[in-house]
């Protein structure tokens, strides 16, 4: 895989469609007081919608994000959920103001939009999350394979935490380890964290 531009989400997308939610849904909901008042997530880069669709049977309604519309055909599950996802197709480095929200939820998906608009990105998403709101996202770290391409943003520790100032850091892992991405090896650098928002 040369650039992010090259890969095929959708191909991609559509073999990670059966796969079981992150546990990182049921702490992030944990971390925004649980089930009983559901509010509003926003998922950022939410591929074929596993994560976002367990929000929505949570309860939670969900602005689901991504340039790849695999998640458009599920959409007909809201029928029979709690909650709902609503699903933007596009480019998230456009999106000019998210929705309120109090989960903030991106996974593998931050560092792809390299290092130029992830700042503004960013920004943006904490804007979007009131005090005591939860972020619970993830970015790529520096041994990560693709600290090797200009086109994806990997992050030091310092940065990642730089991040997060103003925020309280529940949660923090780290996957550090070879795997693979698609046919090709990989090294996974994948720092999570999870925090709520001081001010
Ligand atoms: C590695 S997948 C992660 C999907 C899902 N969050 C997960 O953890 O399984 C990255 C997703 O980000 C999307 N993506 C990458 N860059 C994007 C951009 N600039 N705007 C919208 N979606 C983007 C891709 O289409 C893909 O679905």
């Amino acid at each position: 895989m040369d650039t992010a531009e090259k890969v095929d989400w959708a191909t991609l997308n559509a073999h990670a469609a059966g796969r079981p939610a992150r546990r990182l849904v049921a702490k992030a909901i944990a971390a925004a007081g649980g089930d009983r008042r559901p509010g509003v997530v926003l998922d950022i880069g939410a591929g074929a919608g596993a994560d976002s669709l367990q929000f929505a049977r949570r309860g939670w309604t969900v602005h689901a994000y991504d340039s790849d519309d695999t998640l458009a055909a599920r959409l007909v599950e809201n029928e029979r959920m709690p909650g709902a996802v609503h699903f933007h197709h596009g480019d998230i480095a456009e999106i000019e103001q998210f929705p309120p929200a109090q989960i903030v939820y991106s996974t593998y998906t931050l560092g792809l939009l390299g290092p130029q608009a992830l700042p503004e990105v960013w920004a943006k998403l904490v804007d979007a999350l009131p005090r005591g709101g939860v972020m619970a996202t993830d970015v790529f770290g520096t041994n990560d394979s693709w600290a090797a391409r200009s086109d994806v943003a990997t992050l030091p520790l310092e940065e990642i935490d730089a991040m997060f100032r103003g925020f309280q850091v529940i949660d923090r892992s780290v996957r550090d380890e070879d795997g693979r991405f698609l046919a090709d090896k990989k090294h996974w650098h994948v720092i999570t964290t999870l925090a709520r928002k001081l001010g």
